[in-house]
């Protein structure tokens, strides 16, 4: 079995250990990072064993089941266990994605389960995306037009709407953005992949027409140009879309209007 373990260096202790209570052929180990604001003490991570003939198949089925059967104080997010709502991202197995669309199985030996790397820990998995939101909100992200308002609904040609394929589908998880090293470097100032994806939604949508606006919006050293094209962005979306051509698409438009 390959076993999960800390660096040397690192602050986060061992843990707690929950021995499976099941007696199920196919057990398993997930080491599980905690950290309570409330107790001052230092982030650990806990060994919970799970009888898997017990568990759903994803991780986040496990999540549910060490918080129903063994420890109700692990903290987490989660809703539509579908992959939509985004709300479950974490870093599973050394890499971003959504609890609830990642098997138990593609896992090889033990389940390591991190928050959202870089980010604020409000307690255990769950991160503290105020920030992420804000930005989001600073790309205004619905339909502005400068006309009346039409009688009937705005049609698109199948062609304009084809190009907001791709991108339609982003659950604003943040599994891209908190891969990127450019945001974990400027969380301030750089608005990172998720929102400039978003951003290019609406740049893109034939509808919108403060095209002119939103790119003023984006014309600055870090907002937008902060992206080096590095492409952690588009391997981490659990959604399978692709960030960091958005950018580079807004990027080639900013290029044209000069
Ligand atoms: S391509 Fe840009 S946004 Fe994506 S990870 Fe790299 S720097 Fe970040
Ligand atoms: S682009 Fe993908 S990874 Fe980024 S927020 Fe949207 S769905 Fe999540
Ligand atoms: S619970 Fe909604 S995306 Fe995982």
């Amino acid at each position: 079995m390959v076993e999960f373990t800390l660096p040397k260096n690192s602050k986060i202790k061992k843990g707690k250990k929950h021995p499976s209570k099941g007696v199920g052929k196919t057990n398993k180990n997930f080491k599980v990072y905690r950290w309570n604001p409330d107790d001052e003490k230092n982030p650990q991570l806990d060994t919970f064993e799970i009888n898997l003939d017990d568990c759903g198949p994803m991780v986040l089925d496990a999540l549910i089941k060490i918080k129903n059967e063994i420890d109700p104080t692990l903290t987490f997010r989660r809703s539509c266990r579908e992959g939509v709502c985004g709300s479950c991202a974490m870093n599973i197995d050394g890499t971003n994605t959504l609890a609830c669309t990642k098997s138990i199985e593609e896992v090889k030996g033990e389940v390591s389960i991190f928050p959202l790397p870089h980010m604020h820990v409000v307690k255990d998995l769950v991160t503290d995306m105020k920030k992420l939101y804000e930005q989001y909100a600073s790309i205004k992200p619905w339909l502005q037009s400068n006309s009346t308002n039409p009688s009937k609904e705005r049609s698109q040609s199948k062609q304009e709407r084809a190009k907001l394929d791709g991108l339609w589908e982003c659950i604003l998880c943040a599994c891209c953005s908190t891969s990127c090293p450019s945001y974990w470097w400027n969380p301030d100032r750089y608005l990172g992949p998720a929102v400039l994806l978003q951003a290019y939604r609406w740049i893109a949508d034939s509808r919108d027409e403060k095209t002119g606006e939103r790119l003023d919006n984006l014309e600055d050293p870090f907002r937008l140009y902060r992206c080096h094209t590095i492409m952690n962005c588009t391997s981490a979306c659990p959604k399978g879309l692709n960030p960091a051509k958005a950018i580079a698409e807004t990027k080639k438009l900013m290029h044209e209007r000069r």
